[in-house]
């Protein structure tokens, strides 16, 4: 897989979530990079726990951010979060086993993180600039 290249399309305007967007695909191509230099799994593994803690926090503040500004689609947008923690927590379980999941999880995060950032962040970037305009 080639190095994440963020996109003017992913910006949502919004510049704490575009930072925290970011730097998910800067963990994403940190964990590329360890998994190309073939480096120990120990090191694998921090990168692994750094990029899913991270993407967790993310995931917490997005949502209080569409609770704040009243979201209509909060419910479809954190069953989607969901759905996505359910495939890194069964991906640190593969890795706990042994499995070098390392190149599966950056083509998932890649794949996913993207697509949701385009079609399900975009939705809701209205809602949320008319709440900190009003408030
Ligand atoms: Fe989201």
């Amino acid at each position: 897989m080639n190095k994440l290249q963020w996109e003017e399309k992913f910006n949502t305007g919004i510049t704490v979530i575009d930072g925290q967007h970011q730097r998910i695909v800067k963990y994403i191509n940190e964990l590329h990079e360890a998994t190309d230099q073939n480096i120990e799994r120990k090191q694998v593994e921090k990168i692994l726990v750094k990029l899913v803690e991270y993407t967790l926090t993310h995931f917490a503040f997005e949502e209080s951010l569409l609770i704040d500004s009243g979201y209509q689609y909060l419910d479809e947008h954190k069953k989607s979060h969901q759905a996505f923690c359910k495939k890194l927590s069964d991906l640190e379980d593969k890795f706990k086993s042994g499995q070098n999941v390392a190149p599966l999880l950056t083509q998932l995060l890649s794949d996913w993180l993207f697509e949701h950032i385009v079609q399900e962040d975009h939705q809701y970037v209205d809602c949320v600039r008319n709440f900190f305009l009003e408030n």
